[in-house]
Formats: C-alpha cells, structure tokens, sequence
C-alpha cells in the first residue's frame, strides 16, 4: 500500500444461527451456487469458508451507490451449522471471526441455538448484524429480486408491511428480553450500542445488498486496528479431511501473515503409540506445505471443486493445505510456521500449548 493508506486485511465474518434458517442459503444468493441443496438432508455439518473479493462486493451493492468506499481486499465468511448437536463448531467458528451475522427467521422469531450463537458472541465481545431472512415468506409478498430492502419495502402492500412490522417488533421484544438493543438498521442511529436488523431473502436475494454493504463498511469504520495486516502467521484449522488425488489435507482459516508453499509447518496432533496398552496422546506433527490450494473466489471451501494451487497466500483466507503426516491432526488447533530462525523445540511445545 502507498503511504498514509491503510493495509487492511479482509475481515472475517462468522454466520451463525438456528438451524434451517437460511445461513447457507444466503450465502448461496450471494455467491450463485447451490452448496445447501447438496447437503446431507438439508443440515450443515462443517464449517465452510468463502472468500469474496471486493470487486463482488462493489458489484453486489451498486445499487446503494456505494462505490469506492472499499478499503479491505475482501470479505473471508465462514459457514456455520446451526443444528443443536454442533455447538463445538459455532465456538469455533465464532472465536475466529472478526464480526457476525446472526441469522433469524422472519417467520419464528428467536430460537434456542439463536440465543447460543448470541451468547457465544457477546462472550467474546463480537459485533455482529441480524439478518432477518425470509421475508419472501410474508404473505403476498412481491419479489423484487436483489433489490435493496427499501426499495423491496416501498413495493409491498399495506398488509404485508403491517406483517412485517408485527414480526419485526415481536423480534425486537424477544431480543430485548436477552438484554439486547436492536433497530432495523436504516433506523437505527447509535450503532454499536443498537445493533442493526436487515430484512432479507435468501432465495429472491432483497436485502443482500444492505446486508454486505452494512457489513463490510462497519468493518471498516470501527475495527481498522484489528484488521490492520500484521505479518505474524496466525491460523487455525478448521477440519482435517481426506480428498481424492490429495490424501489427508487441512482446512485452514488464515486470520494474518503469509504461506508459502514448502513452509515448514507444525500442528497438534494425536500420535498412537503401541506399548503392552495401545496408547493415544497428543503430540506435535512437523510436516513441510506440500500445495496450498483454494477454491475459487465465491466457492466454498468445504465443497469439493477445482482448487487453485498457490505458491503464496496472505491473509485472509480459507486454505486447503495438502501436507505428509496430516491423519491426525486436530481440528481446532492452531497452525505454526517455522523460521528459518526459529527453534523447533520451542514451537513444538507451543503448538502443543493449543
Ligand atoms: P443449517 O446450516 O442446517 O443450520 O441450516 P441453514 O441455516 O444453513 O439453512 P439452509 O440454508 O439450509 O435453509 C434451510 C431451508 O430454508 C432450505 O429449505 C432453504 O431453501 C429455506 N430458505 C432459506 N432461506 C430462505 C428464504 O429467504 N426464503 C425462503 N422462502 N426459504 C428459505
Ligand atoms: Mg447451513
Ligand atoms: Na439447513
């Protein structure tokens, strides 16, 4: 970057909330694809990373003239699933991401893994947007497809705004019995003690604009110090998974610094040992980055494609890492890289540490 001007990684954002309440689907509208309708009966199981370069911003958000106001390269979002039985991945999801977007259906209100994904985030101080998804599913609703929600709003009846305004309130309720302020976003003047509601739909896109826009300015306007890129690797691993061609790979979140392909890499791992027992314990795996792979921008991570091989990465990013000794590495885990100055003792004690 020139002088005076801000070296900002993009932004990590976490999607979480109750199962079924359109998290992938919204992702789906954004990137054009169909990750949801592959899913095992419809339930999200992993945690996926999708990268979307600024130029798709810019182009998602014409319409509310926002133009050039990009300062991050992009935005990193990370798919969590919202069934009951997934806690540990929304922990782990939501401890990686710079901010979230909590994912309510229009149609249900509050539910119990929407009051968990919101207590994980205010555990860790995370700021994050209310997606109020299926809008679509007013009754009478006029699709206005990709549209910006008040535009959308202005071509609804009188009955269907009066709907929407009931839900919309009853939600508010429901979230000011957990303690929380929220305010449709294009109301609300006092950001950050209020915190926004943006009306959408997965499946004729109103809203996704707002959404995006909203997402990636706030970003910008109140966490620069925190998306200011530092060279410092810091990673985590979000599953460890066998691909064909590939053998035992990562799937890695890249929150700062760089990767080279050939780095040489430490990750916890769980080391069998026969001795009279059959014993398993945790023990350092040292291995060298045989290919950094991404899929392409707007793909999701988790969905096998075509990879993009890489002899460099910097982030952020989702990576697929294909590497020798990778069969029991922990998902969880953080990720170190050695120096050429570093002591491999002293990295594999703190890899160990995680
Ligand atoms: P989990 O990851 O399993 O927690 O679910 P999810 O939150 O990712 O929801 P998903 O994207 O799987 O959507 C659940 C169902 O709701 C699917 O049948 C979607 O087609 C439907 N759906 C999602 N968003 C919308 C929407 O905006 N409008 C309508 N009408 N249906 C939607
Ligand atoms: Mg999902
Ligand atoms: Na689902």
């Amino acid at each position: 970057p020139k002088e005076g001007e801000e070296n900002l990684r993009s932004p990590i954002c976490c999607i979480m909330g109750h199962v079924d309440t359109g998290k992938t689907k919204l992702l789906d509208c954004i990137r054009g694809t169909n990750v949801q309708e592959g899913e095992a009966g419809g339930i999200t199981q992993q945690i996926g990373a999708t990268y979307f370069p600024a130029e798709n911003i810019r182009e998602r958000t014409r319409e509310l003239k926002a133009d050039a106001i990009l300062k991050v390269p992009g935005l990193l979002v990370i798919d969590t699933p919202g069934h009951e039985s997934f806690t540990n991945l929304r922990s782990r999801g939501s401890s990686l991401c710079d901010l979230a977007i909590l994912v309510v259906d229009i149609m249900h209100g509050l539910e119990p893994q929407t009051i968990e994904s919101l207590n994980l985030l205010r555990m860790r101080d995370t700021e994050f947007i209310v997606a109020l998804n299926k809008v679509d599913r007013l009754y009478g609703w006029k699709t206005c497809k990709n549209a910006p929600i008040v535009k959308a709003m202005k071509q609804q009846t009188k009955d269907v705004k009066n709907e929407f305004e009931r839900r919309l309130t009853e939600i508010i309720t429901e979230f000011k019995m957990q303690g929380l302020n929220t305010e449709l976003y294009y109301k609300n003047k006092e950001m950050g003690e209020t915190y926004s509601i943006v009306p959408t739909s997965a499946i004729s896109g109103e809203g996704i604009p707002d959404l995006l826009l909203l997402l990636v300015n706030w970003a910008q306007k109140t966490m620069v110090e925190k998306l200011t890129y530092v060279d410092d690797v810091q990673c985590t691993v979000l599953e460890v998974k066998v691909i064909e061609g590939h053998g035992t790979t990562i799937d890695v979140v890249l929150v700062n610094g760089v990767l080279h392909e050939g780095d040489q890499i430490v990750v916890c791992g769980l080391q069998a040992i026969m001795l009279f027992l059959f014993l398993l314990f945790q023990g350092p795996i040292v291995t060298t980055i045989r290919a950094l792979l991404t899929p392409h921008p707007m793909k999701e991570l988790r969905v096998k494609g075509t990879y993009v091989h890489h002899k460099e990465i910097k982030a952020a990013q989702g990576i697929k890492i294909t590497a020798q000794g990778l069969e029991h590495a922990i998902a969880g885990t953080a990720l170190h890289v050695i120096g050429p100055d570093d002591d491999i003792e002293a990295i594999k004690d703190q890899a160990m540490e995680d």
